[in-house]
């Protein structure tokens, strides 16, 4: 379980995150969502702790995640991996080399410098990519990928950790609807295959409703929606958004008209448009 209590985090006079508290249990799929600036971004980081609260507690499973230092933080910080909305992969190297750099934490720097991956590291990370499909692109420069392969890698990354929780924020806001579905279907996959804790600021409704089981909506600083994915309706959506009369869910949508098309048809219409 992570339990959040009473958690603030200001930044000079602007509250970002508002005395919030929630309690999660393991194998959830928790989605966050709420307009900018409503402090996903901020509560996200303090569960890893890239950012520290100003006030208030978070655990998980007894251990007093906001009292870690040293190599207990980084032992947490590896329990707990982070996927970005801009993937944070090192573009010049190669796909397997980066999915390696999630050992970062557990080997030594030099080691990881000069390359000197072990054995053992370099076949998980194959055996990981091509569980999420992209191990023909091992060899290749990230940059080479498109964003949807990159932040696969970006999971595989994370994976490479094995993390018991894993944090994405906004994994798919620079993705076109194709590859936002590639996406969230791999992250639901690591959730229901591996039954690992999934957390995920989303920017729009339809891909919250549609993976998460359950919605956490945050609107300045607070949470003013927890329920299940089925409970978020246009009036609740509205109160979340804090949205004026010409509030429309589209504004708030990935386009669902693309994502609940057969995958196949995407594909080939992507082909023939090349
Ligand atoms: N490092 C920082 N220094 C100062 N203010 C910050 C910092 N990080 C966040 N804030 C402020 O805290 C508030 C919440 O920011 P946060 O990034 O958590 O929002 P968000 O919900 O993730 O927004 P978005 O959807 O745009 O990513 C904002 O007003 C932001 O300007
Ligand atoms: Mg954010």
């Amino acid at each position: 379980m992570l339990r959040i209590s009473q958690v603030t985090r200001r930044f000079g006079a602007k509250v970002a995150v508002d005395a919030v508290t929630l309690e999660i249990p393991e194998g959830q799929m928790v989605g966050i969502i709420g307009r900018s600036g409503a402090g996903k971004s901020t509560l996200l980081r303090m569960i890893n702790r890239l950012t520290d609260p100003s006030a208030g507690s978070i655990s998980f499973s007894e251990v007093e995640v906001s009292a870690l230092k040293g190599r207990a933080l980084r032992g947490w910080q590896r329990d707990c991996a982070m996927i970005f909305q801009q993937f944070n992969l090192v573009p010049r190297l190669d796909v397997i080399t980066n999915v390696m750099l999630g050992r970062l934490n557990q080997r030594s720097t030099l080691t990881t410098m000069l390359n000197l991956f072990p054995r053992e590291d370099i076949l998980k990370a194959i055996e990981i990519l091509e569980r999420l499909g992209i191990s023909e692109h091992g060899p290749k420069r990230a940059e080479a990928l498109s964003g949807g392969q990159q932040q696969r890698v970006g999971i595989a990354r994370a994976l490479m950790q094995d993390p018991r929780i894993i944090l994405a924020d906004e994994p798919i806001a620079s993705l076109d609807p194709m590859n936002a579905q590639v996406v969230m279907d791999t992250l639901r996959r690591i959730h229901d295959e591996d039954g690992r804790l999934v957390i995920c600021n989303l920017h729009t409704l339809d891909t919250a409703r549609r993976y998460c089981d359950r919605v956490i909506g945050m609107r300045a600083g607070r949470i003013v929606f927890d329920g299940r994915a089925d409970e978020l309706t246009t009036p609740v959506a509205r109160d979340i958004y804090g949205a004026d009369a010409d509030f429309s869910e589209e504004a708030t949508s990935t386009s669902l008209e693309t994502l609940s098309r057969p995958r196949s048809v995407i594909a080939a219409e992507a082909a023939l448009a090349v």
